[in-house]
């Protein structure tokens, strides 16, 4: 492999840095000014719900693997990177985002119960564990609270893999067959993005051939499968329903950048639609977005791509109202749906939101309704009907998405709003109160 020159060695400092960051800054709320309009340029990260992943592979292999792009201010990259730690991978983040890990033994096959609770995504390291270390015992996942979200996609397929999988005392227990994982026909009754890309890193390693039917198509989960090519998997299908995975004897180290977040992306596109104003954001993908582009066009927003970047502009006239569903990649992503929903409480009419990927993801509607807003629940459909203004109010964050909702309400709100539990925003926004200070938001943490 070569190793890619402006890439670091983990060192026992820089993984020492990572571990001193991740204490609680101790400013848990968010105190929001409305009234702004938004106007600049934001440049957009790495994506987290691939990095996630990414940094999971790194198990499958006893060489380095070198990820560029890498958003290294999220909360979820520093939690997985002392879930990682503990199993005996180093781990170096650099401010730059640049991040090297290296699983050159495995020293502990237990991913136990006080760090995989902060994070659902750590069930993800179930997969490559029992693949490469033919064990792995995980604690069954917290992280935000939508809906029950089971992991019984994921158990059913490593199954299929030859896994033997109980459940003890809250602890996810798995063994492969000995000689190692075998190949097998996974067809999971509903898509599952987690289950996906579980199943496909188990099989990486394991003998023979395993197919995946209703396989996840998120970019994300395309971005993971070019990583693993590139450490010597061998895999076909990505971004389709079906993906093969013949599996190898081993992979190596690779070097891989990692795709932009098209859920930040997303989130700032929805912020000019409350706030008003021109943003240009920077480095990202917005072939990622179709299902977002079309209603925020229909709704009256003008957008534009060049190369990488887009430039999002709404001057003057309210949106109209328009509905949307949630639904898998390639449609509306149910991680938009809050920061859409915040959007059009100010809106010309009425819209529909339909959540049909998780239950119970409607939990920034009360927090909404107190701010003003017009929103009627029933079932997993909500009616949005526009209002003249948001009032500025105190208000609590409950999951990731749901808290940026809530900014972008406070960003536009007469008056001050004030954020309760912020550190689920701190999850997955990088440099959020810097990125929308710099575009002329009013945004600070306090205490
Ligand atoms: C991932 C994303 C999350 C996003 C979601 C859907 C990461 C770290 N998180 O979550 O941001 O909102 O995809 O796009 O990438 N389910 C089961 N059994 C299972 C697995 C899932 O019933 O074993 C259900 C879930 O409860 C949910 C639906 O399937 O209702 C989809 O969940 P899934 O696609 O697995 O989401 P995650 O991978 O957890």
């Amino acid at each position: 492999m070569m190793a890619n020159p402006k890439t670091p060695t983990p060192t026992a400092d820089t993984v020492e840095l990572i571990k001193s960051d991740v204490k609680p800054s101790g400013l848990e709320k968010m105190r929001v000014v409305g009234g702004c309009r938004l106007n600049g340029k934001i440049k957009v990260s790495g994506a987290k719900n691939a990095a996630l992943k990414h940094m999971c592979a790194a198990l499958l292999t006893d060489e380095p693997l070198h990820l560029e792009n890498m958003p290294t201010g999220l909360m979820d990259v520093r939690t997985l990177s002392e879930v990682l730690n503990h199993l005996g991978v180093t781990v170096a983040l650099r401010q730059d985002g640049i991040a090297t890990l290296h699983a050159g033994t495995i020293t502990s096959h237990v991913a136990p119960y006080d760090l995989v609770r902060k994070m659902r995504a750590s069930v993800i390291v179930l997969g490559p564990l029992l693949a490469r270390h033919g064990k792995a015992e995980v604690s069954l996942p917290g992280g935000c609270t939508i809906g029950a979200r089971p992991v019984d996609l994921h158990l059913k397929g490593l199954e299929a893999l030859g896994a033997k999988i109980t459940l003890e005392g809250g602890y996810v227990k798995a063994e492969a067959p000995e000689g190692g994982l075998v190949g097998g026909e996974v067809n999971f009754p509903f898509v599952s993005v987690g289950a996906t890309e579980n199943i496909m890193m188990a099989a990486t390693l394991a003998k023979g051939e395993t197919i995946i039917r209703n396989a996840a198509r998120e970019p994300e989960i395309v971005d993971q499968g070019e990583a693993l090519i590139k450490m010597g998997a061998k895999i076909e299908g990505l971004g389709t329903s079906e993906i093969t995975i013949q599996g190898v004897e081993r992979l190596h180290g690779a070097t891989h950048s990692i795709v932009p977040d098209r859920i930040e992306t997303g989130t700032y596109m929805c912020a000019v639609g409350l706030c008003g104003g021109e943003l240009r954001l920077e480095n990202t993908r917005i072939d990622f977005l179709t299902a977002l582009i079309a209603p925020l066009k229909e709704a009256g927003m003008d957008i534009q791509q060049d190369g990488n970047d887009v430039t999002v502009k709404r001057n003057g006239a309210k949106l109209k109202g328009v509905d949307i569903m949630t639904e898998p990649y390639p449609g509306f992503p149910t991680d938009l749906q809050a920061q859409f929903m915040a959007m059009m409480t100010l809106c010309d009419g009425a819209g529909m939101i339909s959540e049909t990927v998780f239950e119970n993801r409607f939990m920034h509607v009360p927090e909404l309704c107190r701010m003003g807003a017009d929103i009627t629940v029933k079932s997993n459909s909500a009616i949005i009907r526009g209002v003249e203004k948001l009032k500025g109010a105190e208000v609590m964050a409950t999951d990731l998405r749901a808290s940026v909702a809530l900014v972008l309400a406070g960003l536009v709100a007469d008056g001050e709003t004030i954020i309760n539990r912020i550190y689920h925003l701190d999850r997955g926004y990088e440099n959020i109160v810097e990125k929308l200070t710099a575009v002329g938001a009013q945004i600070e943490r306090i205490r």
